[in-house]
């Protein structure tokens, strides 16, 4: 079939150089070189011609993958395949274009047509063939994607020779985010970590290849978890965990020990078991920056100390307790031995106070009984020894709804009025 077709050519060219009728043999690809966003559906435009009178039986399309003469061919009118993503879009006629949806890079290469008539010897195929580039969208990044910079996304289409008058929409997580060439992501935070595409937005199905976007940012939420506790007794160990967020993780770790002015590092892992209490923190890093936990107190109860101050809290206990029972039975024993009690006038120590109401009417006065108390209060001399025991008793009996009181000296043992 080959050479059959090799001297069909000849025959044919000698008869055109000849001057003679050219061959009407013909296939003609209308773009030898075709590039397609992958995704996207493309057309190879094609037309063929033929001698009159003759009838097309049938219609093939090789790739160069395969024998394009005989196949196995991608699309063959007499075995249609209607889930085929290769179509055959033209006819029997001289329109031979055929249309391929969701191209995939696979299907970069070599297309050639090629047809079948009534005439035994009317077999064509067009060689010179149209060759199918497939391309990505291809995002470009520029900028540092750290917190606070800012990053542009640029899509290109380097089908239409990196042309920004395509129109692209852009993906982020899968969700239509905008549109437009470049996609600008400004003052950047954690929000703009994702994963973007950007599309053609007339064929969806042309996709970037995703671009992951993970935003980075120093240390943060710095700070020191304290197992059991922050007190402990002691021979109890402590253990300070140092948290925090950072992307990329945290390098260093820096633990301190703050003893009045001086600051000195302890350790350097995210864990750490101090030995005695007082004032940490720790530090962390990484190459966006660094950050300080607060200040953690610990205080390890040390057994000696508490039980001192125990045994000295009992003690003074104990002893206020005797010096009360003391005073209490020496005071017994000076009512037991003074009794009966001498003569008024002469013993003083045992005095008592006693704010007696003057039941004289007269002097009776309305108003505030405090105020007129204070200024209506008759005072009898009261000579107080100066060697006088603290056991004297005083004794004020305030009757507020008294005009007024006199202060008289009285014997405990007489009764009063
Ligand atoms: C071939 O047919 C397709 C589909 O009908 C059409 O889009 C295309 O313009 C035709 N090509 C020619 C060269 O006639
Ligand atoms: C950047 O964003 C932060 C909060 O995410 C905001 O506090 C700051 O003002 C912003 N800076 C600018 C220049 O917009
Ligand atoms: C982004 O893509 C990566 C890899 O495919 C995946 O592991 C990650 O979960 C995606 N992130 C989001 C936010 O979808
Ligand atoms: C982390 O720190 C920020 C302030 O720096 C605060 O707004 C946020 O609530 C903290 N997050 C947690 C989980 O502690
Ligand atoms: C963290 O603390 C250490 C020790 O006190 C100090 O030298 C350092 O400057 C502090 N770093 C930050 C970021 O505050």
């Amino acid at each position: 079939m080959y050479v059959e077709h090799r001297t069909l050519t000849w025959t044919l060219m000698l008869l055109c150089l000849s001057g003679a009728l050219c061959s009407p043999w013909k296939v003609e690809y209308l773009q030898q070189h075709i590039c397609a966003l992958k995704g996207s559906s493309v057309v190879i435009p094609c037309s063929f011609y033929y001698p009159d009178k003759q009838i097309v039986q049938s219609v093939l399309w090789g790739h160069e993958r395969y024998n394009i003469y005989v196949g196995p061919f991608i699309f063959d009118s007499k075995a249609i395949d209607n889930s085929s993503r290769f179509q055959y879009i033209g006819n029997k006629v001289h329109n031979c274009s055929l249309k391929i949806y969701q191209v995939e890079h696979d299907d970069r290469g070599k297309y050639t047509f090629r047809f079948i008539t009534n005439s035994p010897e009317g077999k064509w195929t067009g060689r010179a063939g149209s060759i199918l580039k497939v391309v990505d969208l291809d995002v470009l990044v520029s900028g540092t994607t750290k917190e606070g910079a800012n990053v542009n996304l640029t899509c290109t289409n380097s089908c239409d020779g990196g042309n920004l008058s395509s129109a692209f929409t852009w993906f982020k997580n899968g969700e239509l985010t905008n549109e437009g060439p470049v996609l600008y992501l400004s003052n950047m935070s954690t929000t703009n970590s994702g994963n973007y595409t950007c599309s053609l937005k007339t064929h969806s199905g042309a996709t970037s290849a995703v671009i992951n976007v993970d935003v980075e940012y120093g240390p943060k939420n710095t700070s020191v978890s304290v197992r059991p506790s922050m007190e402990v007794d002691a021979g109890s160990n402590i253990t300070l965990i140092c948290s925090s967020r950072a992307n990329p993780p945290v390098e260093n770790y820096t633990w301190f020990k703050i003893d009045n002015d001086d600051i000195m590092a302890v350790g350097r892992q995210p864990v750490f078991i101090p030995g005695d209490d007082g004032q940490y923190l720790c530090s962390v890093s990484n190459k966006h920056g660094s950050q300080n936990s607060s200040i953690v107190t610990l205080k390890i109860k040390e057994f000696w100390p508490t039980f001192t101050r125990d045994v000295i809290l009992i003690a003074t206990v104990a002893v206020l307790l005797i010096v009360t029972t003391v005073i209490a039975v020496t005071r017994l024993n000076i009512k037991r031995t003074s009794a009966p009690e001498p003569d008024c006038d002469e013993d003083i120590q045992n005095a008592n106070y006693v704010n007696l109401p003057v039941f004289d009417n007269n002097q009776s006065q309305e108003g505030n009984p405090y105020e007129e108390t204070t200024a209506e209060v008759i005072y009898t001399t009261v000579d107080f020894d100066t060697k006088r025991k603290p056991n004297m008793e005083q004794q004020m009996v305030s009757h507020t709804g008294d005009d007024s009181v006199i202060y008289s000296t009285v014997c405990r043992n007489q009764p009063i009025i």
